[in-house]
């Protein structure tokens, strides 16, 4: 048993604080075992880094991204760490002190700087029409130089509305990034734009919807046909905000709150009118982030969507809400697959999910190569039921191993890392472009709380349980919030 220990806090130097970050490279890092030769591309993990010391009250994603990219080629790693260097850090590099306040709330900042675009792409690393893209959900993306690292341009695609998601899409069949951004139309907004990127970066398919309350849309599913958006049980209130508080609020009497949008606004499905999305909702809990989904249409035309996600009874962000003694109660949460029934009629509640792993896990990725399809491999991170970790059970932050479901077996696999680590979000990699679906490699950030290093570890999906190779950083990193494998373009490749 250890301590309890934040993973991007202090860690115990007699009692003293530092605030530690990174920039820099190490070449040909300490590799234990063999990473394989078909792996040959790079790792790029996006960290929560706060340059200066923020405010107090601020919840953990909150912080400048600082991205660490792992470049692998020939059984070899590379490390390079970098800042996003958005407006926000060079306001404050140039005043060499903080100047923004809490999270997504201007009157909080600094005067002279409310009108800066106050993203700190702290979020997730997303690559498209041949950019690198640094997001956060408040504003537009920032796009960086894949080898460099160097910031190159704010808002590449000149995309509509004020904000794009930091969990667009890839739809690998139609070759798209499906993109929405709420608050769209400025702060405490109602307002959704939906639309999709094509593989050259260009805009179609743009379309406005509202949103049944301001509310946290942070993650979204897409299927050939539909995007759903999934609310979290927060609201925003622009009042509130003027008086120092929180953007966020949460709200215990809010459900769990889909909305879904047919994608091509100018090919409607059969019984949808223009400009028609419709909204469902279950009981309360928080949907963090989604791992699959598809849908199934019957004979008959009727539509069912499908898609899975945490569900997670508490709520995550406890300096995001009223002040309670016992925030996250029993901890309880879950994986679930959610199904949407159209046929049934807006504004009804959705039946109860089917539950997929009984035990707290989020962060889950698939084989992408397979979204917006039917699939069986699910790579999870979890909170295995019995087991101590070394920080309280709190998603997504304590969780502590690795779970491979197989869904046509209901069989699971499990890498664990042991009782002193932390484990992140993954990245799949296939095999071979041709490989069948779930074959191949899932990597993953260890942190090494109990020796106070960070691991990256290479699991092979033929056995799940002990690494292929462990890739020993020479420092203990910072934690990511996302992160995305991207292949070395092919003149990289020989
Ligand atoms: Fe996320």
């Amino acid at each position: 048993m250890f301590p309890p220990l934040d993973p991007n806090g202090p860690n115990g130097f007699f009692g003293l604080d530092s605030s530690f970050s990174h920039e820099g490279e190490a070449a040909d890092l300490v590799v234990f075992g063999e990473i394989p030769k078909e792996l040959n591309g790079t790792f790029y993990r996006i960290m929560v880094d706060p340059f200066y010391p923020l405010q107090e009250g601020n919840a953990p994603i909150e912080g400048d991204g600082n991205i660490c990219a792992i470049r692998i080629k020939d059984g070899r790693a590379d490390l390079k760490v970098r800042y996003v260097d958005t407006e926000r850090l060079k306001l404050e590099r140039q005043a060499n002190k903080r100047l923004f306040g809490l999270y997504r709330n201007p009157f909080t900042h600094h005067p002279c700087v409310r009108a800066a675009v106050d993203s700190t792409a702290n979020t997730n690393l997303v690559f498209w029409a041949g950019k690198l893209l640094a997001l956060k959900e408040s504003a537009m993306p920032y796009h960086v130089h894949l080898d460099t690292l160097e910031t190159l341009s704010y808002d590449p695609f000149k995309s509509p509305g004020k904000t794009f998601s930091a969990h667009p899409k890839v739809d690998p069949f139609t070759e798209e990034l499906v993109v929405f951004g709420y608050e769209a139309k400025g702060l405490g907004t109602e307002d959704i734009v939906i639309y999709a990127l094509d593989k050259q970066g260009a805009i179609h398919d743009e379309q406005w919807i509202k949103s049944p309350w301001p509310a946290f849309i942070h993650d979204c599913a897409i299927t050939p046909n539909f995007i759903i958006l999934v609310l979290w049980p927060y609201d925003a209130d622009v009042e509130h905000m003027k008086k120092g508080g929180q953007h966020w609020v949460y709200n215990k009497d809010r459900p769990a709150t889909f909305i879904v949008v047919p994608r091509r606004p100018n090919n409607l499905p059969a019984g949808w009118k223009s400009g028609e999305s419709r909204v469902y909702f279950w009981e309360h809990a928080v949907l963090l982030h989604t791992a699959g989904s598809w849908e199934v249409t019957a004979e008959n035309g009727d539509i069912k969507l499908y898609f899975e996600s945490s569900r997670i009874f508490y709520n995550v962000f406890p300096t995001m809400g009223p002040p309670t003694d016992n925030p996250f109660g029993d901890f309880k949460a879950d994986y679930v697959k959610w199904e949407i029934d159209l046929t049934k009629p807006a504004n009804t509640k959705v039946a109860d999910p089917t539950v997929i792993l009984d035990m707290p896990g989020e962060m889950a990725r698939i084989d992408e190569r397979f979204l917006t399809k039917p699939y069986e491999k699910l790579f999870c991170p979890v909170i295995p039921p019995g087991k101590q970790g070394p920080i309280p059970p709190i998603l997504p932050i304590g969780l502590h191993a690795y779970a491979l479901l197989d869904k046509a077996s209901g069989k699971t696999e499990m890498f664990d890392p042991g009782s002193g680590c932390t484990i992140e979000e993954p990245i799949f990699v296939p095999r071979s472009k041709d490989a069948p679906e779930g074959d191949g490699w899932v990597m993953g950030m260890i942190q090494r709380l109990d020796v106070n290093r960070s691991d990256l570890v290479v699991l092979d999906t033929k056995n799940f349980a002990k690494p292929v190779a462990v890739v020993q950083l020479p420092f203990r990193i910072k934690g990511q919030i996302h992160g995305n494998w991207v292949e070395a373009l092919p003149d990289e490749g020989a």
